[in-house]
């Protein structure tokens, strides 16, 4: 028994001193190495790049695109990094590691070699040929992995499902995106005429597609989140995130839609995306123009019928922060001044201090004050306080919702009181006659599922001539804790969906008590809900009883989107409209002021407000 062991393993070893391994060969066509574990002799390769704790070599073209014929050697020594040169020809040995950190398991491994030996310089100076993306090869579209089981694709639920490191299938780069870049893995690419579809991240890293087909471009340049032809979600995987320069030189900062110089590097997966780590820092060579077009819905405050109403998540605004005076310029100049305003992230007297302080009418009389002193428009403004530290958001700040409304347009309907922190608003009068009991009042809020979130802020409200509307202002849970687009789990962990899912059905359950007292009440539910429309699985419940706005008002399907993040633009913050509003002419506008900033240095919150124009009689 001994012996058989012994000789198999003699013979294996045998054999890869005997015929030399390929890099095709270590790289597969799997997700991991057939060779992982194993110490590879005589590998051959010509080095395309080098970095700090490594380099990368090229072996042959392999035949089968699957299987990359790009890898890299990992050595932080400075003698083995010192006997190779870019363009050396070489041979070495090491052993094939899949490598992910041990605190990121929701990351992809990378294929290496590790403990390099026996490195032997054959000859130098050759011609390195990189893979021309967009000619030799493009990404899919659409999908990024076959994984994404569900009629959501990657927004599906149940989210992580499956691991794609668990299941290590055979790769299919001509249908998914994570597998295509995993194809490349190691290799030397060109990316022609890369555009920015995002700012720089903290590190100077950004997204970029190059000159090959893209799904969702938006007339700034970025890349949408839209459905594919066949109504399954496309997250945009032709992109790939620009890595650090090899070279030591530094980024740019970009903003969405520049142009650069070709970018050529090399392809790894780090952090949770796929990279190209380019030889040298690409220059900005185009910049979309830096003009915010102003909403084109401009208010009547003598027509009682129609009004005109603006969402905006404002970040954080405390009485003393340094982008109020911006955000009330916006409202001014580019909402120009509707007569109601949904906002979020209000935050109290405090700001972020954590001091017991919930009351924010210091900080709403600022912002009030900043618009008048732009426009002689003096909004009032509606809110209900949250228990200290009970909404989540940034700690001591108490965010909120609130309204700003324009008194000699609107008045809250009168005969109800304010509701307290946890008073839940229900539906009461007589039928045709609905009312609230509380106005405004909170929806549900001791309900579980708006635990450490904000609880739906909904109000009454009448014109001079008795016309009713009733809103409803979100803030739903934030995605915090989930995991990648391009990560291990399948779906990816989309956190807290579930949270989210039952705020929604929590406002649906309001809206339909409201429609069941009124079929054809007027309502607007707005704000920030944290969640994309094509995570269609969210927003069931309350799609059955509610339009959305950009739907009924036609907005360019790429045109929708209130944010940017990671490779795509993406649509956050929405607004829902009843039956009775949605028969009547409807008009909806996205004012792209802090998605197309010049740079994220200027951009005063991470959210684009919208403008909306609706008729009530
Ligand atoms: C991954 O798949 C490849 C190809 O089928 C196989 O050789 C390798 O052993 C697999 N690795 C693991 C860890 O399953
Ligand atoms: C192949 O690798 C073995 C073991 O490292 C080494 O002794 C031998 O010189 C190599 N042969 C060639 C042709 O590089
Ligand atoms: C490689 O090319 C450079 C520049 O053309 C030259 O200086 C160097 O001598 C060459 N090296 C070898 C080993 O041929
Ligand atoms: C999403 O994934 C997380 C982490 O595995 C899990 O706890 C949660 O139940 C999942 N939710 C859904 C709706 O699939
Ligand atoms: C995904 O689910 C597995 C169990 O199937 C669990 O061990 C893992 O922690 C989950 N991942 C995340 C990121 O929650
Ligand atoms: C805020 O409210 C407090 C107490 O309710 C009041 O004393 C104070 O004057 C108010 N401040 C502003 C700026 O309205
Ligand atoms: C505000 O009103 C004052 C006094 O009527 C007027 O002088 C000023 O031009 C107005 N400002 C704006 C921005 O409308
Ligand atoms: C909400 O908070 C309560 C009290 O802290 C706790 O008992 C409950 O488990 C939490 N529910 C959820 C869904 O987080």
């Amino acid at each position: 028994m001994m012996n058989k062991i012994y000789s198999l393993l003699f013979f294996t070893s045998y054999l890869a001193v005997a015929s030399s391994t390929t890099i095709a060969d270590i790289q597969g066509t799997a997700w991991q190495s057939p060779l992982v574990g194993q110490t590879v002799n005589n590998v051959t390769g010509i080095v395309t790049a080098k970095g700090t704790s490594g380099f990368y070599i090229s072996g042959d073209k392999s035949d089968d695109i699957r299987a990359s014929n790009g890898l890299f050697v990992f050595s932080s020594s400075a003698t083995v990094l010192g006997k190779v040169t870019v363009g050396d020809a070489i041979s070495l040995t090491g052993r094939v590691t899949e490598f992910r950190s041990s605190t990121q398991p929701t990351f992809l491994f990378t294929t290496e070699l590790s403990s390099p030996t026996n490195i032997i310089v054959l000859s130098s100076n050759n011609t390195i040929t990189p893979v021309v993306l967009g000619k030799d090869r493009s990404p899919p579209t659409q999908k990024f992995s076959a994984l994404d089981v569900g009629p959501d694709g990657f927004l599906s639920v149940p989210n992580n499902s499956s691991s794609i490191e668990a299941i290590n299938a055979t790769l299919q780069p001509d249908l998914y995106g994570m597998d295509f870049w995993e194809s490349l893995e190691g290799q030397l690419v060109t990316i022609p005429k890369p555009t920015s579809t995002a700012f720089q991240n903290s590190f100077g890293e950004f997204w970029v597609y190059g000159d090959w087909p893209v799904t969702g471009k938006n007339s700034r340049g970025g890349l949408s989140i839209t459905f594919g032809p066949d109504g399954i979600p496309d997250g945009n995987p032709e992109t790939v995130i620009v890595g650090s320069p090899l070279d030591g030189t530094k980024n740019p900062k970009v903003a969405v839609g520049m142009g650069l110089t070709d970018i050529t590097g090399v392809i790894t997966y780090q952090f949770g995306f796929f990279y190209v780590l380019p030889l040298t820092a690409p220059q900005i060579i185009s910049t979309p123009s830096p003009d915010i077009p102003a909403t084109s819905l401009t208010s009547d405050i003598e027509d009682t019928c129609t009004i005109t109403f603006g969402d905006y998540n404002v970040e954080n605004m405390a009485p003393t922060s340094s982008h109020l005076p911006t955000v009330a310029s916006h409202i001014v100049n580019l909402l120009h001044l509707p007569d109601i305003m949904f906002i979020q992230e209000i935050q109290d007297n405090s700001g972020p201090k954590d001091d017991g302080t919930v009351e924010a009418n210091v900080t709403l009389s600022t912002l009030v004050a900043a618009i008048a002193k732009l426009s002689n428009v003096t909004y009032a403004f509606t809110q209900i306080s949250p228990i200290d530290g009970q909404d989540g958001g940034e700690p001591g700040g108490n965010i909120r919702q609130v309204y700003l409304y324009r008194p000699e347009k609107f008045s809250l309907v009168a005969g109800s009181p304010t509701g307290g922190s946890l008073d839940k608003v229900e539906v009461t009068g007589s039928f045709l006659k609905p009312k609230l009991s509380f106005n405004p009042g909170r929806i549900d809020p001791t309900n579980e599922a708006f635990n450490s979130s904000r609880k739906p802020l909904a109000a009454a409200w009448q014109t001079k001539s008795g016309a009713q509307l009733f809103t409803v202002n979100v803030h739903l849970s934030s995605k915090g804790g989930s995991s990648s687009t391009q990560g291990d789990p399948r779906p990816p962990v989309n956190s807290p969906i579930e949270a989210r899912t039952d705020q929604v059905k929590a406002v649906s359950t309001f809206v339909k008590s409201l429609l069941l007292k009124n079929p054809l009440a007027k309502i607007v539910v707005a704000g920030d809900f944290n969640e994309y429309l094509q995570t269609r699985s969210v927003y069931k419940s309350l799609t059955t009883v509610l339009s959305d706005i950009d739907e009924a008002a036609k907005t360019p399907i790429v045109e929708r989107y209130s944010y940017v993040f990671d490779q795509n633009s993406e649509q956050l913050d929405h607004a829902f409209i009843s039956l009775a509003l949605r028969l009547r002419k409807v008009e909806f506008e996205h004012i792209h002021v802090n998605n197309w900033s010049p740079s994220l240095a200027a951009r005063v919150s991470d959210h684009d407000p919208s403008v909306g124009r609706i008729r009530i009689c």
